[in-house]
């Protein structure tokens, strides 16, 4: 079973980033937006090391059935007008293909007003796209990872650690 992050390296990572968005949003409000279900763990251990006023929200989006992507992002539908006049920070899991960020920053900003929106995710996949993560915590090749929240068929997603999943051995390795 290979790991490929463990819990110390994560969470290390995490303060780092989280010092860094301290100092860019310091004295600006700034709103974080969680997607659901895959961020969730990254969310709040980020979201714990903020030492700003923050406040947030959950949504779900999703473009991936199993390991693969369905080229559609599901989004429910929710009222976030609140995000008006401030800052947004979206937190997704990975950035794969880029469909579901760059959806959800088009969606968000044609309905709404933020006054600037930023993208922040666990892993960026090294793969060829218009789209990037403003903060990424991990580069990682283009294999399909699971643990801390992510999941294969919502397995996995208790894991404390990132695990690489064997898609044709169906196991962790
Ligand atoms: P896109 O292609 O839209 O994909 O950038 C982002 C969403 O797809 C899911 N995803 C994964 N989930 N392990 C997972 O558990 C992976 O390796 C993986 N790659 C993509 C995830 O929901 C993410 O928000």
């Amino acid at each position: 079973m290979k790991t490929l992050f463990t819990e110390k390296q994560i969470s290390s990572r995490i303060k780092q980033i989280a010092k860094q968005i301290n100092v860019d949003y310091k004295n600006k409000e700034l709103v974080l937006v969680c997607i659901l279900k895959g961020s969730l763990i990254f969310f709040s251990d980020l979201l714990k090391q903020i030492t700003l006023p923050v406040s947030f929200e959950c949504i779900k989006a999703s473009s991936y059935k199993g390991c693969k992507s369905e080229g559609v992002v599901i989004f429910c539908n929710q009222e976030l007008s609140f995000i008006n006049g401030k800052h947004l920070l979206i937190v997704d899991d990975i950035i794969d293909t880029g469909l579901t960020l760059d959806s959800l920053v088009k969606n968000i900003s044609s309905v709404y007003s933020p006054l600037s929106i930023k993208t922040c995710v666990l892993f960026s996949k090294k793969i060829k796209r218009d789209i990037q993560a403003d903060y990424k915590a991990f580069d990682i090749e283009n294999e399909f990872v699971v643990g801390y929240g992510l999941d294969y068929n919502e397995r996995y997603r208790n894991l404390p650690c990132i695990k690489i999943y064997n898609q044709e051995h169906n196991v962790t390795r």
